[in-house]
């Protein structure tokens, strides 16, 4: 299918989603959206795909949520239409995403990578919750998940002012998995999600499910819960090749059985 918002591409196993709304820097409207949660649908469902890779622009990944459409909006139109609830379908998304960043990530645009799995950012990536300049407050996650990635406070720092985080300084304080220049992103990106999408499919539902558990639960719980996972995958066809692919130096071929 094509998409008035986004363009979506296969690379072999990778789902390639770049946001496309670069008269306004990607601001993500309600057309965005719509498009995100039947991609990410698509995605999800195809047992061709293993890992997707969403992105925007050099310039943009996204400048956050569209302004032009909140500004009229009122309180029943929020509370009672529950905005910004659709973004739950990028959570859901039960297959790897990373996202891919470049220019600035703002507002929606900073907590819509932080839903993603990790983030790859280009050298020239600009991190920021502005939203207290608006008059508002992050509503898509970032005050919770920004302060779990990087800390109190930076968090707070960023929340309380708008600034904006370099890559740098994104890096170093683990918002970030890595930084590559802006004109390999994309390519490396893509050479990440294909390792990923290389893996026993099983084993990448287990991995993503069992790191994100650690956000949900306390430690012993949360070690419970992996191990449970790690036990149920001696049920696999996947586990078995695996370890034996390793004990006869050959690369393993996965079922997903
Ligand atoms: C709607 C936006 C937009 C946005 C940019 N544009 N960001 N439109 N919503 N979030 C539009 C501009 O209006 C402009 O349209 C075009 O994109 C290009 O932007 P410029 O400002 O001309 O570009 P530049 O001077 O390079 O500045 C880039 C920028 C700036 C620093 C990123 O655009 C900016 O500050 N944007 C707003 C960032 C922000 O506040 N994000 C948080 C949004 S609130 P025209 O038609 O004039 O060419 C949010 C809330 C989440 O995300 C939940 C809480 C409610």
């Amino acid at each position: 299918p094509t998409y008035e918002t986004l363009l979506v591409e296969t690379r072999g196993p990778v789902t390639l989603i770049t946001l496309n709304r670069p008269q306004a820097l990607n601001a993500l409207n309600s057309q965005i959206l719509a498009d995100l949660i039947a991609a990410l649908g698509a995605y999800d469902a195809d047992p061709g795909q293993g890992c997707a890779v969403l992105t925007g622009s050099e310039k943009a990944f996204a400048a956050g949520a569209d302004i032009k459409e909140m500004m009229t909006l009122s309180f029943a139109d929020v509370f009672g239409g529950d905005f910004f609830s659709g973004y739950d379908r990028v959570t859901a998304t039960r297959k790897p995403i990373i996202a891919a960043v470049a220019g600035y990530a703002l507002g929606g645009g900073c907590e819509l990578a932080m839903m993603c799995d990790f983030i790859l950012a280009a050298d020239n990536a600009k991190f920021g919750q502005p939203e207290i300049k608006l008059g508002v407050t992050p509503g898509m996650g970032g005050s919770q998940r920004l302060t779990r990635a990087v800390g109190k406070a930076k968090a707070m720092e960023m929340c309380l002012t708008g600034r904006m985080m370099d890559a740098v300084e994104a890096e170093r304080s683990g918002l970030v998995s890595r930084i590559v220049p802006v004109s390999e992103l994309v390519d490396e990106a893509v050479k990440t999600a294909t390792t990923i999408a290389g893996m026993g499919p099983l084993a990448v539902l287990a991995n993503k499910e069992m790191v994100n558990a650690a956000f949900e639960t306390g430690l012993k719980q949360g070690i419970s819960f992996e191990r449970r996972l790690f036990h149920g995958l001696f049920g696999t066809a996947d586990q078995t090749e695996g370890m034996a692919a390793f004990s006869e130096k050959r690369p393993a071929k996965w079922t997903g059985a």
